[in-house]
């Protein structure tokens, strides 16, 4: 039977792969909304807000994944692959992290705030400094884009696997339904597997 990661992890991975993807396309629709508007507000505090829910369900992906080995990649696929797949999912934990992260903090280098889902203020903790926003907010926009990038090359690596390779990489990540009770060998932990 072919390795596979855990349900939590195949169920982390689309729940943020999908919320990712909404927050994506949030941000870019905020550019349309004009400064200065009661309606900027509202939706700058609800993209603030997901993200930082996102940010959450993002450590507790990389806390799952630190504790729990994924599954072996297959013998036969050549050594600079097997690289570039790991560079890649590092570089996609990194914008995962840095997002939210910047976000934060740009927040708290304005004198906005966070209005977490515009019910709770809270109060910035840093000081109204235009230079350290514009910092965290250039980050912001850095990491969004390089999200994009490897989102598009960590597509097209599955696409060829799939498609050239022929090998059944997507099942790897892909949920599946067992037998009633039983467990799959990717579902017990490391220690006792
Ligand atoms: C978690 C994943 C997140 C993603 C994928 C994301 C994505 C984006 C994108 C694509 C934009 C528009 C382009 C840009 O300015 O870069 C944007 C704008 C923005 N984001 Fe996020 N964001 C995330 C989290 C956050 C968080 C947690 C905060 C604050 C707590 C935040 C605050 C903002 C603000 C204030 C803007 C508007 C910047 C401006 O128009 O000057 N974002 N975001
Ligand atoms: C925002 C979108 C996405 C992000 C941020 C993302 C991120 C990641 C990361 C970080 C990993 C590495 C898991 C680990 O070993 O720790 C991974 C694995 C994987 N992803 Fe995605 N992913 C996204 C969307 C997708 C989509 C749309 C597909 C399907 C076409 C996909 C298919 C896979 C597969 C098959 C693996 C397992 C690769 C392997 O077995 O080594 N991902 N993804």
């Amino acid at each position: 039977m072919q390795a596979r990661y855990t349900g939590t992890a195949i169920t982390l991975h689309w729940l943020l792969a999908l919320l990712l993807l909404g927050q994506f396309v949030f941000g870019l629709m905020l550019e349309d909304i004009p400064r200065g508007t009661p309606a900027r507000g509202t939706f700058v505090n609800l993209h603030k807000s997901s993200g930082i829910v996102i940010g959450v369900l993002v450590l507790l992906r990389i806390g799952w994944r630190l504790t729990h080995r994924p599954p072996p990649l297959p013998a036969t696929m050549p050594a600079w692959q097997r690289h570039a797949a790991r560079l890649s999912h590092v570089v996609l934990y990194l914008c995962m992290v840095a997002l939210p992260l910047s976000g934060y903090l740009a927040s708290n280098f304005s004198r906005h705030g966070i209005k977490f889902f515009n019910l709770v203020h809270w109060l910035p903790w840093g000081p109204d400094d235009k230079t350290l926003y514009a910092l965290f907010n250039q980050a912001h926009h850095l990491a969004a884009l390089l999200l994009a990038v490897f989102v598009v090359l960590h597509l097209l690596a599955v696409a060829k696997h799939m498609l050239i390779d022929r090998g059944g990489l997507l099942s790897r990540m892909w949920p599946q339904r067992t037998t009633r009770g039983a467990r799959l060998p990717s579902d017990l932990s490391p220690e006792t597997r």
